[in-house]
């Protein structure tokens, strides 16, 4: 087992490993006291793993109440996320009583949201079950739900007190949600992980070979987490280098927000960072290889490497995104492999960052 300490507002540490989940009441009893404890999740991953969860979390002490919701993005709305508010009043959890999401990022997004600003914020244990979820969105504090203009727009920043994951989970996980989450693992590779990218590029022939060997599992989410937890180590509140975890990301809220949520978040943001690759290389801002091996990945894991819209319908998504300041934007620019950099460019120049215009 790994376990990563994550050093921000609140400390806490993420511990990865196989077959976690049978042992996780003592891991959250650990951290988290209070008498109930409600499971957040959604009904694919509740009926595969709510009942092992709820034995655990009965066997610590703790009297458990589940929420489960509709799976898919569509769910993380605040209409939904008013209802959880209402279940955890009306069930009459305490400020010491702790929420469990069990679940890929929805449902981490959407219950580590409620934790934050139920009561001013309640205990939170994250058990992410999706590949996206356990390398990226289940650390760091990011937490939200979607308006109708736009991704993650009610959201705040509430770290949890423990992350479990649990890599034999991913067994479960369809093929096309393990080839979304590596568009993750890619970019990682692309900002502080040369060695990550290369070990992507020689060593791993297609994502369900990474997680059937625990080592390799264990490596690839732990070299993630580890990038993660320095950059937001550094800066918590996303002012400065968290941005460059945005990589690609830009257009992929455009491409995501565009197709209704039918292109999926890990596919979205490899298709951006294919195309914005091609683009700061044909203004010669980074290495001219970056794009082909970017594409080339982003290929081998079956995601899409073509923009589903055009630059000037993308361009048009990202003046409204929440990334921007005013009159400018900031966009992640990949020098060399395992070296981005962060550039403030006007709004007006957006379109050339995009992609390269066909
Ligand atoms: N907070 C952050 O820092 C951050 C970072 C990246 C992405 N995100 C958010 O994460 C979300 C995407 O996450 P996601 O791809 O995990 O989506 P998701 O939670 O919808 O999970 C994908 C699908 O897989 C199913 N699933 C999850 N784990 C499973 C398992 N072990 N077995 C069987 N089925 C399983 C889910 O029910 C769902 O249908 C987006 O909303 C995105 O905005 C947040």
């Amino acid at each position: 087992m790994e376990k990563i300490k994550v050093k921000s507002s609140k400390n806490y540490e993420v511990l990865i490993g196989g077959g976690l989940l049978g042992n996780c009441g003592e891991i959250i009893r650990n951290t988290c006291d209070g008498d109930i404890a409600v499971i957040v999740s959604d009904d694919n991953v509740y009926p595969l793993y709510g009942a092992d969860l709820t034995a655990e979390l009965e066997r610590n002490g703790y009297k458990v109440e589940c929420y489960i919701f509709p799976h898919g993005e569509t769910s993380k709305n605040t209409e939904n996320l008013v209802d959880l508010l209402r279940f955890l009043a009306q069930r009459g959890v305490s400020r010491s009583d702790v929420i469990c999401t069990l679940g890929g990022g929805v449902t981490g997004d959407f219950g580590a949201l409620a934790a934050g600003l139920y009561n001013r914020g309640i205990k939170l244990a994250a058990i992410p079950t999706s590949l996206l979820a356990m390398v990226d969105s289940s650390v760091g504090g990011k937490t939200g739900v979607d308006l109708p203009e736009g991704k993650n727009l009610v959201g705040m920043f509430y770290q949890p007190d423990v992350v479990i994951c649990d890599y034999e989970l991913l067994q479960t996980l369809p093929p096309e949600f393990l080839s979304d989450g590596m568009a993750e693992v890619i970019k990682y590779g692309v900002i502080a992980g040369k060695k990550l990218f290369e070990l992507l590029e020689n060593t791993v022939d297609n994502p369900a070979s990474c997680f059937d060997d625990n080592t390799l599992a264990e490596k690839i989410i732990a070299e993630c987490i580890s990038i993660k937890r320095d950059i937001v180590g550094e800066d918590e509140f996303d002012k400065g280098c968290r941005q460059l975890l945005n990589f690609g990301h830009t257009v992929a809220h455009g491409i995501e927000q565009r197709s209704g949520y039918t292109v999926f978040h890990g596919n979205a943001v490899a298709a951006g960072m294919v195309s914005v690759s091609r683009a700061y290389a044909a203004m010669g801002k980074c290495d001219g290889e970056i794009p082909d091996r970017v594409e080339s990945l982003v290929k081998k894991f079956g995601l899409i490497s073509e923009l589903p819209f055009t630059v000037e319908e993308l361009a048009l998504a990202a003046v409204h995104d929440k990334k921007r300041t005013g009159e400018s934007i900031t966009v992640v620019v990949p020098e060399k492999i395992g070296h981005c950099v962060l550039e403030k460019i006007p709004v007006c120049d957006i379109i050339k960052y995009i992609g390269v215009k066909k």
